[in-house]
């Protein structure tokens, strides 16, 4: 099976969330890697293990992020992650007792992390922007004209202090 390709859709533009999405593309193309192999039962436990609590570890980040930044379609994302664990899981018992559907669990892992990135988590994303640039507006700007306590009035002959020549 060819490799899943990273594409600019996927990108989030967070650090953190871009990164961990790539090692769980880099996961599931261990997982393509290793189908093609004589032995790929026992390798594929070991790599599903390994993205199963990769992918909680990933989600706990990005459900402290939506927390953190009261993303408003919270409950709903989280709800989306759950689904993912429970199919996950189901997927790798199929494993565990010989009759995983190798082809229909690559689809589903490629389909739904494609979707899920370029979607849901830009979603997040855009709009922790967009919050971050509200706020930014809603400073009150110095425009540069002045500095703030300097009166242009004074024009030195007045008494004031003055710098000796
Ligand atoms: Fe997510």
């Amino acid at each position: 099976m060819p490799p899943f390709l990273w594409d600019s859709s996927m990108d989030t533009g967070d650090p953190l969330l871009d990164r961990e999405h790539r090692t769980l593309v880099d996961l599931l193309n261990r997982v393509l890697e290793i189908s093609a192999a004589p032995d790929r039962d026992v390798e594929i436990m070991h790599v599903l293990t390994d993205m199963y609590l990769y992918a909680k570890e990933h989600f706990f980040d990005e459900e402290s992020l939506m927390e953190r930044v009261g993303y408003p379609d919270r409950e709903r994302h989280i709800a989306l992650h759950r689904a993912f664990v429970e199919k996950a899981k189901a997927l790798t018992d199929d494993c565990l007792e010989g009759h995983l559907d190798f082809a229909e669990f690559a689809a589903y892992l490629m389909d739904w992390l494609k979707r899920h990135i370029a979607d849901e988590d830009l979603r997040i994303v855009r709009w922790t922007n967009e919050q971050a640039e509200e706020l930014t507006d809603d400073t009150p700007q110095n425009d540069g004209d002045e500095a703030p306590g300097v009166d242009d009035t004074d024009d030195g002959a007045s008494g004031g202090a003055t710098c000796p020549a």
